[in-house]
């Protein structure tokens, strides 16, 4: 089964971007990927490489899962656990609006109880003010307003999402340098983006300055690389070409504009080289 989103929340998943991705995948590998290896570096949900075996089952498919997500996937059931019981505490409190004190206190109660697996990742989408991050679960017991954002309906088991797909977790500068002398190896990079919150990625140190001058000396097509109009990639990019790095030269990229409310939008880019 093809997933068109990541089975559980996931801040900065390529959701947006599969249409673009599959068709340069498609343009630049062919058949079913008969001899490549696609390493998604920076796979976050995993999205990306799941996309990828979809597309071309016979490439061997790398998801770097440095956030652990796969273990968010294997407690789906009980997520959907907690779930049930908070939409039934919450059920008289108004879609998005905030608890009162009392149900507040029940939320917090069943929290506190529950014998299972709590997904933050989760949680702070049920809870929180749309887009606020929940670091850690002491957050939750001291927020003075929780919303009734809880979901409607139960995630589904994310039955087959990795199937095929070889799952490590290592920092990106322990990964790459085991795969950038294979010329039949493209490197998918999703990093974090350069000057942009990265608090949604609770086990990363933040990739700043050096991890992007390291990631920018290991970079080799051919990649498909991501990042945002306020990361300056494209005139980076642009420089590095003008100073004859061939490395990036012929470069090209597709963008997509997304509204974030109020008037404002961003620009996100998918820039690649085969
Ligand atoms: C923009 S997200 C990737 C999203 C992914 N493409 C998706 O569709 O879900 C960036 C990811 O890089 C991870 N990351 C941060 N520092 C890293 C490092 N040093 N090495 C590898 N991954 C890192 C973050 O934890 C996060 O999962």
């Amino acid at each position: 089964m093809k997933f068109n989103k990541a089975p559980l929340p996931f801040v900065g998943q390529k959701r947006n971007f599969l249409k673009q991705f599959t068709k340069v995948l498609n343009e630049s590998i062919e058949g079913q990927g008969e001899g490549w290896t696609i390493v998604d570096v920076f796979g976050g949900s995993g999205l990306l490489a799941h996309t990828a075996k979809q597309l071309k089952p016979c490439a061997r498919v790398i998801y770097n899962d440095f956030d652990n997500y796969a273990d968010r996937l294997a407690h789906i059931e009980d997520i959907n656990r907690l779930r049930q019981q908070l939409a039934v505490t919450v059920k008289d409190v108004p879609i998005k609006s905030k608890l009162d004190k009392h149900t507040q206190s029940l939320v917090i109660e069943q929290i506190r109880s529950f014998k299972g697996y709590i997904d933050l990742g989760s949680l702070q989408t049920w809870l929180l003010f749309s887009g606020d991050i929940l670091e850690n679960l002491d957050q939750i017991y001291k927020e003075s307003v929780l919303y009734n954002r809880v979901r409607k309906s139960d995630y589904s088991l994310a039955t087959g999402y990795l199937d095929g797909v070889e799952v490590v977790s290592k920092s990106f500068d322990a990964l790459l340098p085991e795969h950038v002398n294979n010329k039949n190896t493209l490197l998918v990079l999703d990093p974090p983006y350069l000057f942009s919150e990265q608090k949604a990625y609770r086990k990363a140190e933040e990739f700043r300055f050096i991890s992007f001058i390291k990631l920018m000396t290991l970079i080799r097509p051919p990649f498909i690389l991501f990042s945002n109009k306020h990361s300056e990639i494209i005139e980076y990019l642009d420089y590095m070409t003008e100073q004859k790095d061939e490395r990036f030269m012929g470069f090209d990229y597709v963008s997509v504009t997304a509204a974030i409310g109020k008037g404002r939008t961003y620009k996100d880019y998918m820039i690649y080289k085969f």
